[in-house]
Order: structure tokens, then sequence, then C-alpha cells
């Protein structure tokens, strides 16, 4: 089974990224043969100083080692490495029609925000739909908000295929259940772009403060308050027990815990549940040519399985 997944090192990682698509990334390297990669072509679209985008690659790099990415088991590189992509994301365009990249929520809601409309914005769907098919990808776990473009991959490949004949395997995305939308501060999806996130490596003060910052209602200490769909309990159920989460839900019920101890809770409870990944990244840190060796050695195994693909697809439409 070929497994892939990206990201986008368009800043600090967060713990939505972290629930909604590593954790299961790195589950999925001991199922099948996984490839993930650093989607930096993509965050061209967002990041604009060259520093920044350098210093954000090594970042999350180094952060999906720190969590368990596992370079033996799953090839790890830059997207930009294997520039093969961006041929392929030519080809698929002139497949795609524009109705479907019209449909898409994720350029609607940047541009609504503010954010220039730019054609690489608009185009975004069909690169990510390039980068799952010449890998001849099958399963790719993603946080729900990509439903929607694994959805286009899918018709995209449909249309390449209907036209020029079986090239590629259709893909499908493995959404989890339970964890595929993490909440952010607000109670929005917790999105870098919302500035609702909590960091996976954040420092220690800052992280606290941001805890301490959900919002909530304005209920007294000392009344009963409801955990549904109560933030806190949330974001508290990612990395507590089952019976952990029962007595919070217990407290929030029989009153007299203010939200401050209850998000005290939630706070030590995250902080222990990255413990052993904060460790690991400070040795990373320490290890630069160990990282680069690493992005650089996967580049070479995603290159070798991108262009068997890229060549399949140019004869099919005539390109020699
Ligand atoms: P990106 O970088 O925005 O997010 C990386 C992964 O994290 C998931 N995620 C979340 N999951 C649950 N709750 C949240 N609040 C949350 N926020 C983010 C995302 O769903 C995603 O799985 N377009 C992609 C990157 C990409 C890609 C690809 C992914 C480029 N090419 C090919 C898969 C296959 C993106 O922007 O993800």
């Amino acid at each position: 089974m070929r497994i892939l997944s990206g990201i986008q090192p368009s800043g600090r990682l967060h713990v939505g990224n972290y629930f909604g698509m590593m954790e299961p990334a790195i589950r999925l390297q001991n199922e099948g043969e996984a490839f993930y990669f650093i989607a930096d072509y993509h965050s061209l679209t967002t990041v604009h100083d060259p520093a920044e985008l350098r210093a954000n690659v090594r970042d999350v790099a180094v952060d999906f080692l720190a969590c368990g990415l596992d370079p033996n088991k799953a090839t790890f590189f830059r997207q930009s490495d294997v520039p093969e992509v961006t041929e392929l994301s030519w080809l698929l365009s002139t497949v795609t029609p524009m109705g479907f990249l019209k449909r898409c929520h994720s350029f609607k809601d940047k541009t609504e925000r503010g954010m220039e409309a730019t054609h690489g914005l608009f185009a975004y769907p069909v690169l990510m739909a390039a980068d799952i098919l010449i890998y001849d990808s099958e399963v790719v776990p993603v946080g729900e908000d990509q439903k929607q473009h694994l959805e286009v991959t899918r018709d995209i490949a449909l249309k390449f295929n209907n036209r020029y004949g079986e090239v590629f395997v259709i893909p499908k995305s493995r959404i989890r259940d339970d964890k595929a939308k993490v909440p952010g501060l607000d109670g929005q999806k917790m999105s870098k772009s919302y500035g609702n996130t909590i960091e996976i490596f954040g420092e220690q003060k800052p992280t606290r403060k941001k805890i301490m910052s959900i919002v909530t209602d304005s209920t007294p200490v000392e009344a009963p308050k409801n955990p549904e769909g109560s933030i806190i309990v949330d974001l508290y159920r990612l990395v507590a027990s089952e019976d952990e989460v029962a007595t919070m839900e217990t407290d929030f019920r029989a009153g007299g815990t203010g939200y401050g101890d209850l998000k005290k809770r939630l706070f030590e409870a995250l902080w222990d549940h990255f413990e052993p990944m904060r460790q690991r990244r400070e040795e990373l840190l320490a290890a630069p040519d160990y990282v680069e060796t690493v992005l650089r050695e996967g580049a070479e195994r995603a290159s070798a399985s991108a262009r068997p693909t890229l060549e399949r697809a140019r004869k099919a439409c005539g390109i020699r």
C-alpha cells in the first residue's frame, strides 16, 4: 500500500496538524510504503520571505522527525526536490475544468479573508493532485479540511484516465473519525490563518498563556458547567485517557471547579503528552546535517518513484 501526505511549511506546526495528520501518518508508516513531504511549493502562496520559508522547512523537518516519523520506514522529502511534480501539475491542469477549482472552499475562504487571489492559490488543488498522483498513492491521511481537495484529486485523475487511458491510480483519503477537526482557542478549526493555534513545540509559558486564553462563557466557579461542546474538554480528549475525560466532565457538571483550573489541567496533559518528543527534538536541533541528509535521501527515493509516473503521463498525452 502506498501512503502519502504533505504538510505546508507555513509556520510552526500545531496540535491540529499533529492529531489530524501527523499522528495517523506516523502510525501508517508501519503498514505500507509511506511518502511524506514538506509542501514548500504550496507555501509560496502564503510565505513570501525566502529566509522564512527556508527556516520553516527546517522546522517542519525537525518537528515531524521529533514526533516519530522514521526515515528508515517512511520516505521524507521536500516537495521542491522533485520538480517533476510541477510538470505533472501542468498536464493535469489541461484536463481540469474550472468548475472543479471554483467550488473549492479553501480558495474562497482565503480570498475572503483578504489574501490576494493569485493563480497559484486558485490552482493549488491541481498541484496537490499532482503530489498525490505522481507517487501512485493509494491512501492519503489528512484532516477534515483537505477532504474536498482529495475529491478534486480523484476527479482530476478520472478525467485524465478517461481521456488518455489508465495512467493514474485513484487515491482515497483516510480521515479519522474523532480527531480530524481539532478546535483552536476560539472554537473554530485550529488554523494558523485564524491565529488560534497551540503549537506542538511552543515554549512553556506562552503555551500556558494561550491555553488560559481559551474562550469560555462566564459561568461562576461554584456553578455547574456544560462539558458538551466545551473547547477545553474537546482538546483534553486528544491527550487524556477515557477515565480522565470522564472525571473532567463530572467536575464540569458538579460545579465548584473554575474554568481556570480546568484549563490548567488541560495544559498539564498537553505538555506531558509532547514531553518525549520535545526531548527528541532537542537532539535533532543539534544535528542539522542529519536532518538535511534525511531529506536529501528521501528526495532521491521520491524522484525514483515520480519519474516513471511522469513519463507515463507524458507519453499518454503525446509529449515526447
Ligand atoms: P496543511 O499544511 O494545512 O495541514 C497539514 C495537515 O494537517 C491537517 N490539519 C488539521 N487536522 C485536524 N484539525 C485541524 N485543526 C487541522 N489543521 C490542519 C490538514 O488537514 C493536513 O492534513 N494542502 C495541504 C498540504 C498538501 C497535501 C498534498 C496533503 C499539499 N499536497 C498532498 C496531502 C496530499 C495543506 O495545506 O495541509
